[in-house]
């Protein structure tokens, strides 16, 4: 006995930025942003905080299963930073929803939100929890050097959440770490003004070899679904629907060539999001559900790479 998605939603910022906008102030073109990575535009953070996203989402995905948050006993928050260490972003949205539940983040980069099904699965199996609310939010903009027109201009914000209810859902689970600090590397400021510090700060923004992150990303991929596949006693081709980390539509088609998927069956909003890191999954799944493209028994596979350099697939069937 595991779970099952109850409930989802999501929350963007208001502010849209297309690539054109990007190439009043960088040397970039909607050409060159489209064609390398199928992005067109992005939400960005102006007036919102990433905690008002997150709450707002959380309080969708409870409003869609018909819960209230006393009722959630875990959550859970995939996210690189919230707008505060502490309390962490899931205490914030705990605070928001009424819930008095064991409440912590996650940072396992753009897989985070598979890393927090596992984790709330590993809950249920153990029968410490019964309804789990994993919510993912994530500000890049507030992260990227927006000097560097080869990082600054994939990814966006947003924030997304799903309630797991302790039934039958989930059929497997494979999560990879290939070690590796140097591929994607975003410092962050502790220490900056400490006195007593000796060691140098590092550049505070992200830096990432997308050419290394690329071909990592087509590997593991391709061996995540395989391996979640065979332990779920399914082939690829049994998968209904694919929710690919929406990081670049070449990196997608690349890592699903080889099983031969229809492309119908790739659900993408990168061009309309851009990367937003653990949460497009998400939003991914948000939108489609509300979309109604999801029908009971459908098997849904989740499957993501990042920094770390970090990896997984999760495939489960819908329920609702
Ligand atoms: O969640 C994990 C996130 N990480 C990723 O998804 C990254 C995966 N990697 C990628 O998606 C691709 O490697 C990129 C989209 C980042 C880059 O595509 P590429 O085809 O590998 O381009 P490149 O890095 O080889 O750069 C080609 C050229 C370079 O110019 P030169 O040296 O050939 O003169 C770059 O300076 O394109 C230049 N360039 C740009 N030109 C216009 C880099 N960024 C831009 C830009 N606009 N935004």
């Amino acid at each position: 006995m595991s779970f099952y998605i109850a409930g989802t939603g999501s929350a963007l910022p208001e502010k849209v930025v297309s690539n054109d906008d990007l190439a009043q102030f960088l040397d970039t073109s909607d050409e060159w942003i489209f064609t390398r990575t199928g992005i067109h535009r992005r939400h960005v953070l102006t007036h919102e905080r990433l905690d008002e996203l997150a709450i707002r989402s959380a309080q969708i995905a409870l409003q869609d299963a018909g819960i209230g948050g006393e009722e959630v006993d875990l959550i859970l928050c995939a996210t690189m930073r919230g707008d505060t260490f502490t309390p962490s972003l899931a205490c914030t949205v705990g605070e928001a929803v009424g819930s008095h539940a064991p409440s912590f983040d996650v940072n396992a980069a753009c897989v985070g939100v598979l890393y927090c099904m596992e984790i709330a699965d590993s809950f249920f199996v153990a029968g410490k929890a019964k309804t789990a609310l994993i919510v993912s939010a994530e500000a890049m903009s507030k992260l990227v050097d927006w000097t560097d027109r080869s990082t600054c201009v994939l990814f966006g914000d947003g924030a997304g959440a799903m309630v797991v209810r302790a039934g039958e859902g989930r059929l497997a689970g494979e999560l990879s770490t290939r070690p590796d600090s140097h591929v994607i590397r975003m410092p962050n400021i502790e220490g900056l003004n400490s006195p007593y510090n000796r060691i140098e700060q590092e550049k505070l923004a992200m830096y990432m070899d997308g050419g290394e992150v690329y071909k990592f990303a087509v590997n593991a991929m391709g061996s995540n679904i395989a391996e979640a596949c065979a332990q779920a006693g399914l082939t690829p081709a049994d998968i209904d629907w694919y929710l690919p980390h929406q990081a670049n539509v070449r990196i997608i088609d690349a890592s699903l060539r080889k099983f031969k998927i229809d492309k119908s069956k790739v659900l993408l909003n990168i061009a309309e999001c851009g990367n937003m890191s653990a949460t497009s999954v998400m939003v991914l799944l948000d939108e489609y559900a509300k979309k109604g493209t999801f029908h009971k028994g459908d098997k849904l596979l989740f499957v993501a790479f990042g920094g770390g350099l970090t990896s997984g697939a999760v495939i489960v069937t819908w329920q609702k």
